[in-house]
């Protein structure tokens, strides 16, 4: 694995993304990331989470400075703990050209809608809900010298529901916002984002490995800690073998949790599992030398890489 990546987040407000950031470093998610700096350019109650984590915090108010001066002062601060990677978290200021040139590709936002649709406003959500979209969403991307206009690197889709308010389409949204904002940095810090003109390229290496059923590899993988003790305990009785397959799609993984499932083996699989996208993610089977043979013969009936998957399995098992 690379060196860590050392990640500065800039926040306005609220800070629910740095929270849940702070808790997949904590957890092992984010292994690979370090959170050298979180600053501020206004009193925001996001802060208390860096500094519980004890990171550094900075609050660099604009007062009288310009834009350009403002910035200055927090690329010092970049400088300062040689930071990689720049995660814009409800961060309400445009970074100016000097800035985003310094940093070029090395600055993320997180938008609350399908980008391009319902960029440059802060009242996206509600623009959509009026607008009566039925999927809106929420977008990370890179940031360039545009408002919400950098190469997109993950969207999740939100459907509308009849009944909801801006109020609970903007909190749905969040959970999403949540899930992707971390998968992005997970996969910048793997060094597995190349950006080809405006298309972000995800690289992706189906690799399988045997790997022991513990916590540590759970949480690695990103299984929602809700659901991690009752895992845990159900599975051990059929972990005779258990085998990490990275760079797994969503909808492959489901089909191997189900197949799995219906051999009475099992599949540990993330919380990004639910995106309606194509992002690479790891999974963990689980069962005995039998149902994995089996699982290998229904796979190669799949569709998508399950044929490949299956054939790797197969080599391992
Ligand atoms: C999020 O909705 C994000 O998409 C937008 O600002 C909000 C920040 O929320 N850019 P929080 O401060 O992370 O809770």
């Amino acid at each position: 694995m690379a060196s860590k990546t050392n990640l500065a987040v800039l926040i306005s407000g609220r800070g629910s993304n740095l929270k849940v950031i702070v808790d997949n470093i904590k957890s092992g998610y984010l292994e690979n990331v370090e959170l050298k700096a979180v600053v501020a350019n206004r009193e925001a109650p996001g802060l208390k989470y860096a500094e519980n984590f004890g990171v550094p915090t900075y609050m660099v108010l604009q007062g009288d400075l310009t834009l350009e001066e403002h910035d200055e002062k927090v690329m010092q601060i970049l400088e300062k703990h040689k930071i990689d990677l720049i995660c814009l978290a409800g961060y309400l200021q445009i970074l100016q050209p000097k800035f985003v040139n310094k940093y070029k590709w090395k600055i993320m936002n997180i938008h609350p809608s399908l980008l391009p649709a319902f960029g440059n406003t802060i009242h996206a959500q509600r623009e959509a809900f009026d607008y009566g979209v039925k999927l809106s969403g929420c977008t990370v991307h890179f940031v360039d010298a545009g408002v919400d206009t950098g190469p997109i690197i993950i969207q999740a889709a939100v459907p509308v529901k009849e009944g909801d308010s801006e109020e609970t389409l903007a909190s749905r949204i969040l959970e999403f916002e949540h899930t992707i904002y971390s998968k992005a940095i997970k996969l910048f810090s793997e060094n597995k984002l190349t950006i080809e003109g405006r298309k972000v390229v995800v690289k992706r290496d189906i690799i399988v490995s045997p790997e022991k059923l513990d916590l540590k590899i759970m949480r690695r993988i990103g299984v929602s800690e809700k659901a991690l003790p009752n895992f845990i305990e159900k599975t051990k009785a059929i972990a005779e073998k258990v085998l990490l397959v990275k760079d797994v799609m969503p909808r492959e993984a489901i089909i191997m949790k189900q197949e799995m499932l219906a051999l009475g083996g099992d599949c540990a699989v993330p919380k990004e599992c639910v995106l309606n996208s194509l992002v690479p993610l790891d999974v963990l089977i689980i069962g005995n030398e039998k149902q994995l043979e089996s699982l290998v013969k229904k796979l190669k009936q799949q569709p998508f890489n399950l044929p490949i998957i299956a054939e790797k399995i197969k080599s391992q098992k």
